[in-house]
């Protein structure tokens, strides 16, 4: 089988491809990712000598080069994105080329391609927010209501993928997934940035009061759900993806202080993101119950494996950090 992955040089692209070609070696793997900011092919080097692996640098707003990488492709797993908030409050534009534009590019050349099935990787950020006090959490059912520029992009490339569906018959699933963590996740995102700043000396801002909710996943559990979508999930069908883990920022910032020896003198109070989504909370029902989906990992031993990943592997990130990575920072944080 030929699977096409966009986005592969990403955070959870780079873990799928690892976990892909480890739980099906006889599969070929194209990555094709315009390597952004967050594009890295060294979460990839031990993969260059794999026959079953290639890598094609192209954007998928591109029509050209996504026609050519499409040829003879079985499967697309569509991960490429813009996927930070922050960056989407900063300037919106590159969302809606890449994450709506780019999604309509692939659905045309997959339909023109006759694929065997057209997977696209979302988020529960298109649901927008929950509050604190309910005991709500989103589900298949859930209207849609994003909230931040970010959220909106990946609202419309739902879209866009359920109408090439009901109107092309394109064989499509979504997956909507809350907050991973792992390796190779890019040090901009609440935990990777607490990590690595904390592993330069330096502070971990947080947002408001610090009481923002995310229901974190392990990033593997994440590729072994879209493993089961495209293996058992039923076409034109929507998966929600998450683990009954909703806790707040300042619970996980202060476990990872913990395993770094830290204290709270490390906590920096900064401005808080404008438009900030108070809780997010994943019901995940129906994946367990209809592919038998259960996530593996304990996120309290998770959280200190991917601590130690971050410890014993600075060259990948502290290059990352560099005076592009400061720019954006000094434009993005603001002591309160
Ligand atoms: P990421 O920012 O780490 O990686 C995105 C990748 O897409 C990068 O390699 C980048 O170079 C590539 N890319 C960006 N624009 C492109 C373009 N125009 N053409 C080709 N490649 C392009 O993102 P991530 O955290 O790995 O997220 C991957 C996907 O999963 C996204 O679609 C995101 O919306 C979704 N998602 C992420 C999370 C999360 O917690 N990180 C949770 C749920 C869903
Ligand atoms: O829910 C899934 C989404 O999770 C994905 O679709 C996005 O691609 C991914 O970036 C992530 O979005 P969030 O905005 O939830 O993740 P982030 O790590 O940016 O922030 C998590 C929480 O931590 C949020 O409440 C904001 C807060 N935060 C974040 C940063 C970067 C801070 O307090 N300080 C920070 O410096």
């Amino acid at each position: 089988m030929k699977i096409l992955v966009t986005g592969g040089a990403g955070f959870i692209g780079s873990n799928f491809i690892h976990y892909w070609l480890k739980n099906h070696p006889q599969d070929k793997v194209t990555n094709f990712d315009k390597l952004t900011y967050a594009g890295n092919l060294e979460s990839l080097k031990d993969l260059e000598k794999n026959s079953n692996y290639n890598f094609i640098k192209g954007d998928i707003s591109d029509p050209v080069s996504v026609k050519e990488a499409m040829a003879g492709i079985d499967i697309v797993v569509n991960f490429a994105a813009e996927s930070h908030v922050d960056r989407s409050i900063l300037d919106p534009a590159p969302f809606i080329t890449t994450n709506v534009v780019g999604t309509q590019i692939l659905l045309d050349a997959a339909l023109k391609n006759k694929v065997r099935k057209f997977h696209h990787v979302s988020t529960d950020e298109v649901f927008g927010a929950l509050t604190l006090d309910s005991k709500d959490r989103f589900n298949e059912e859930t209207k849609y209501s994003p909230n931040s520029p970010y959220a909106a992009s990946k609202a419309a490339s739902d879209h866009l993928v359920r109408a090439y569906f009901h109107t092309f018959s394109l064989p499509i699933t979504i997956t909507n997934c809350s907050n991973n963590f792992g390796p190779y996740q890019f040090p901009e995102k609440l935990i990777s940035l607490a990590i690595t700043n904390l592993l330069e000396g330096k502070k971990i801002p947080v947002y408001g009061d610090g009481l923002y909710v995310r229901d974190w996943l392990y990033v593997e559990d994440h590729c072994r759900a879209i493993d089961l979508v495209l293996e058992k999930g039923k076409i034109g069908e929507t998966y929600c993806i998450g683990v009954d883990n909703d806790i707040p920022n300042i619970l996980i910032i202060k476990k990872i202080l913990k395993t770094l020896g830290f204290g709270e003198e490390k906590i920096e109070y900064v401005k808080d993101r404008p438009g900030h989504d108070r809780r997010y909370a994943i019901d995940a029902t129906k994946i367990k119950k209809d592919l038998g989906w259960q996530p593996k990992y304990d996120f309290d031993q998770a959280l200190e494996e991917t601590v130690k990943w971050y410890q014993g592997n600075k060259d990948w990130w502290q290059k990352l950090k560099d005076k592009k990575f400061e720019d954006y920072y000094k434009r993005q944080y603001v002591t309160r």
